[in-house]
């Protein structure tokens, strides 16, 4: 038995391949490196979907259809926005991706794709006090989303920040929520439903729930001498340090690198880089010493929160931008599994009393 599945493969998969040891990640052929910061989140979105998604290939723009598809989502939601109780962020998107019904049409991908910008934003702004803003077609989603929510254009290398983290964290293999949306969609539920299951799974703070606890850590660190004692003392109350280590790498997270270029880039108010930096250094040699033999490294999650941070996105939403971009593989991974996969049913091993005994 093997309660984490380490090592088991439980699909088989056309769209990415995380080789923990080489510390790669292969997204339909291309390294991640060659795709981050080249493609937009849409050209993205085109290569996922080629012969998944009805209608679509990799030389379609989906700028314009993705932008009808995030009016048609506002116009859902702004009835609704009113009358949501008062929960995390990312639990009253739960509950606005329930308003897309698996029965009522054919729910096609793209509206899954687009409702993310459009009802993180608008409940962003509600949660300010503020009204939610319609979505312009025209826009990339990157752009959009950035405009929605501050109510005002967003600077060209803020809107390529963004871009490049969607596309950064659009798919990473049979991830726990990517898996929970392929096993939700083996049962047929519907592709909504998935969605909202791998949305569930996400929010962990094992998983994409870690980016907001990342500030929370560097802000307790708080001085750079205060470093080597607080990261020690976590450890020694066998805290985990968010932002560190991986079930699949042994090596650095490729991502991790990615976006750290980005946070460079950007200079300006809110970027803590070099701080950062310095609580890595320590982090990394301290997990070394303590673990010999498991490596832990950073993580994709640890600069997603730097950078998310510099674009002034409050680290409430963190996870909801996380899906943001993931929406785009689970969508990819949903549809494969429609397609080519079984009903996903693993066996359980039974430790309670032999039959007759109770
Ligand atoms: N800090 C301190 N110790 C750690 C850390 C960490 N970040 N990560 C793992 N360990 C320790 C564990 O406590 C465990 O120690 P033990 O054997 O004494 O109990 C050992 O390393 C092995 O850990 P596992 O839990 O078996 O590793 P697993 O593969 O299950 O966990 C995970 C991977 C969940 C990412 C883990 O490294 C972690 O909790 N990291 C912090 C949270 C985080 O950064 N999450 C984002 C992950 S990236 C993503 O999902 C997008």
């Amino acid at each position: 038995m093997n309660s984490g599945l380490e090592g088991i493969v439980a699909a088989e998969t056309a769209l990415s391949h995380v080789d923990g040891e080489a510390g790669e990640l292969v997204i339909r052929g291309w390294r991640i490196e060659e795709l981050a910061g080249r493609r937009s989140f849409e050209g993205m979105l085109s290569l996922l979907w080629t012969g998944l998604a009805p209608g679509w290939n990799d030389e379609a723009d989906p700028r314009r259809v993705l932008g009808r598809a995030r009016e048609r989502a506002f116009a859902i939601a702004e009835p609704l926005f009113p009358a949501l109780p008062d929960l995390a962020p990312v639990e009253r998107l739960r509950l606005l991706l329930s308003a897309l019904g698996d029965g009522e049409e054919t729910p096609h991908p793209l509206l899954a794709v687009a409702a993310m910008p459009v009802f993180i934003a608008g409940l962003e702004r509600l949660r300010q006090g503020a009204a939610p803003v319609a979505p312009d077609p025209r826009l990339s989603q990157a752009a959009d989303f950035l405009r929605m929510l501050r109510g005002a254009s967003a600077s060209a290398a803020h809107v390529q920040a963004l871009d490049t983290y969607l596309v950064t964290v659009a798919d990473h293999g049979l991830n726990a929520s990517t898996f929970a949306a392929r096993i939700i969609a083996s049962t047929r539920a519907g592709l909504f439903s998935a969605v909202i299951g791998a949305l569930c799974a996400l929010k962990g703070p094992l998983h994409g729930g870690a980016p907001g606890p990342v500030l929370d850590m560097l802000d307790a660190i708080g001085t750079a001498e205060n470093i080597e004692p607080w990261l020690t003392g976590a450890l020694a109350e066998k805290r985990r340090l968010m932002g560190f280590g991986h079930r699949v790498y042994r090596t650095r997270d490729p991502r991790a690198d990615i976006l750290k270029r980005v946070v460079i880039g950007l200079r300006g108010e809110g970027n803590r880089i070099r701080f950062a930096e310095a609580v890595e250094a320590v982090a990394l040699r301290l997990l070394a010493a303590r673990r010999q033999g498991r490596s832990l490294d950073t993580n994709v999650e640890f600069y997603t929160a730097l950078l998310l941070e510099a674009l002034g996105l409050p680290r409430a939403v963190f996870t909801s931008v996380f899906a943001m971009g993931r929406v785009a593989g689970w969508t990819a991974h949903i549809l494969e599994q429609e397609r080519e996969g079984r009903l996903i049913r693993p066996l359980s091993a039974y430790t309670g009393p032999a039959a007759g005994a109770a």
